[in-house]
């Protein structure tokens, strides 16, 4: 177990994983997103230009599927260290919202979120619901398009030095529920742990990071959050 109060800065890096037992799918591996859908057709710019109605149509599913889904108690345990305290930084993967619905505050969306569209003009603007408020911009009627990091985009600049200034200078990495394979992302644990971190992985699986880490648990997200910290993640000092 550990104490919370041994650490000053904690990074929690989350991915697929970590929503998997709110009943949201994982992108790979058994019932993956990716098995089931051609990212090409779905999921990158090329596709939006092509079929803009089809890849918005597939987000509003994901968007009622995720809608249904609710946080569980791996979330609360994050979302509870982060009221305690002081520096408590979620670096997620995740487009779904599950930690800001679960109540934490300081999350670093790497790749995007379900819940904004995009302007090409005009910025981004939050968009919550089963189906989307408007399909074009108010301002100049250009067509929006979900504020998620597809294949082939860049990651926004200014989120990407926040996670890098995060996991630089943390002292405790926990890295929870992802497959190591996207990069930029997947070259974060060297990060963090070049840097002097204690690196913690939970995945019920090995991933290509695994030697990595200080340590792995090989247990679920919501299993291994509520044995994590002493007494039990709800009280963490
Ligand atoms: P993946 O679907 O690639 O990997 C999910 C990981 O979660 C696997 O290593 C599983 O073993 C693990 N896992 C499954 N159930 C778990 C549980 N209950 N508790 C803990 N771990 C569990 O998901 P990501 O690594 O997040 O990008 O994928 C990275 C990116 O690839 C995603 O953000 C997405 C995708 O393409 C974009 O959409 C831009």
């Amino acid at each position: 177990m550990l104490n919370a109060t041994d650490y000053q800065k904690i990074v929690f890096f989350t991915g697929a994983g970590m929503s998997a037992e709110s009943g949201v799918p994982t992108y790979r591996g058994r019932g993956g997103v990716w098995n089931k859908y051609n990212w090409e057709e779905y999921a990158c710019q090329d596709a939006f230009d092509r079929e803009p109605e089809k890849v918005l149509e597939f987000h509003e599913l994901r968007r009622n599927a995720v809608l249904k889904c609710h946080p569980h108690e791996g979330h609360a345990v994050i979302a509870a260290l982060e009221k305690q305290h002081p520096q408590v930084i979620i670096v997620t993967q995740n487009i779904d919202g599950m930690h800001q619905r679960a109540g934490s505050k300081t999350v670093i969306e790497l790749h995007g979120s379900l819940w904004r569209m995009r302007c090409p003009k005009h910025g981004t603007f939050e968009d919550i619901g089963e189906t989307y408020k408007s399909k074009t911009c108010e301002k100049c009627d250009r067509r929006l398009r979900p504020d998620i990091v597809w294949f082939g985009d860049m990651l926004k600049q200014d989120v990407m030095h926040a996670a890098m200034a995060a996991i630089g200078t943390c002292d405790l990495f926990i890295g929870i529920g992802t497959s190591g394979v996207v990069y930029p992302a997947a070259g974060f644990p060297q990060i963090a742990r070049d840097n002097g971190a204690y690196c913690i992985e939970i995945n019920p699986e090995a991933s290509p990071m695994s030697d990595i880490y200080d340590r792995n648990i090989r247990e679920t997200a919501s299993t291994a959050l509520a044995g994590l910290f002493a007494s039990g993640g709800q009280k963490p000092f």
